[in-house]
């Protein structure tokens, strides 16, 4: 039923903010943000990017981060190393390291015994000379190849002691061969936060510069096994599979462009939907706002709210820090 104006008016419901408060359909709160980490080799310069959640942290600088995050509240930080250019090899051979970086950097915080949770980025591409998230094979990435090495990583950053392992690879089968090999070391207790819906995009750009993966070698693009960005159906699809395989959040990445599929996941499966407001899309409202063109704190607070509206039931962005403390202000 509807009414009609003049006895219905809209905007009596906007006038104040207690208002606006009280028929405010979504929330977010500091429980909702996951804060992206990058964690470097002494070797290796620290800010290739010049915006501080790009900041690359040496395991020294670490705890003081980690501090920050667990002062704000917020719930779980995800982890991505830049390695030295001698690491890196054609199929990502150090991801087998017990040893490597953040095996250690996992350490170094489980250690720390704090209520945060420890997301891993499960993905080959900062172990690649190539910066391809595989290894290739006769000129193309090779599907169960790289599923193996995935599997590798997956064991020796639970080993360390992650919490979640997050795939953002777009391999087919990852997921079941990651839980069927974490099931079997003992592992039935850490989480498969899946990228899903993980899009062929132009919104990575900044990230792949933080972790150093930014010439891709051979195959110019990601489009072999990221997903075509006309394609909502093949997200279902996708997600079909990766919660049957065992996955237990679902991640769609980039975030605003995006909305729809947030809002398709969440409607048609049960497993929670996370989403990613990715490096390019932090650096749009970053450089606007320091053109004067935009106000950053609301325009990060619209982003999330939009984020929180479509369905996600949780964001994964570079402004974690600052929203947390501008939701501690409101
Ligand atoms: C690795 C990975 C990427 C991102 C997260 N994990 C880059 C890529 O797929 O090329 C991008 C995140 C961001 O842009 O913030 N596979």
């Amino acid at each position: 039923m509807l009414g009609s104006f003049p006895t219905t008016r809209h905007r009596r419901l906007r006038q104040t903010s207690w208002v606006r408060n009280l028929v405010g359909e979504t929330h977010l709160s500091v429980n909702d943000l996951i804060l992206p980490i990058f964690i470097r080799e002494d070797s290796l310069r620290a800010d290739p990017i010049p915006y501080a959640p790009f900041y690359r942290h040496t395991l020294a600088e670490l705890p003081k981060i980690i501090d920050q995050a667990v002062a704000s509240g917020i719930p779980a930080i995800m982890l991505f190393p830049a390695l030295e250019s001698d690491k890196k090899d054609d199929s990502g051979s150090e991801a087998r390291n017990p040893n490597t970086l953040v095996a250690k950097a996992i350490r170094q915080i489980r250690g720390q015994n704090l209520p945060l949770g420890i997301f891993v980025d499960v993905a080959l591409d900062p172990y690649t000379a190539h910066g391809h998230d595989g290894v290739i094979v006769n000129d193309k990435v090779d599907n169960d190849a790289t599923v193996e090495r995935l599997v590798e990583l997956s064991l020796v950053l639970a080993e360390a002691g992650a919490d979640a392992l997050c795939p953002s690879d777009m391999m087919d089968g990852r997921v079941a061969a990651m839980r069927n090999a974490l099931d079997a070391q003992g592992f039935d207790d850490r989480l498969i936060i899946s990228y899903t819906a993980k899009y062929a995009s132009s919104f990575y750009g900044p990230f792949r510069v933080a972790v150093g993966a930014k010439t891709l070698a051979g195959l110019s693009d990601k489009k072999t096994y990221q997903m075509d960005y006309r394609n909502t159906r093949e997200a279902l699809h996708e997600a079909a599979f990766d919660v049957a395989e065992g996955a237990d959040m679902l991640i769609v990445k980039p975030g605003l462009p995006y909305l729809d599929v947030i809002s398709e996941l969440s409607k048609k499966t049960y497993a929670p939907v996370l989403a990613y407001h990715v490096s390019g899309e932090y650096i749009m409202v970053k450089t606007a706002a320091q053109a004067g063109y935009m106000d950053e704190r609301n325009a990060f607070m619209e982003s999330c709210m939009a984020f929180k509206r479509a369905g996600a039931r949780g964001i994964i962005t570079y402004a974690a820090l600052d929203l947390a403390k501008w939701l501690k202000e409101s």
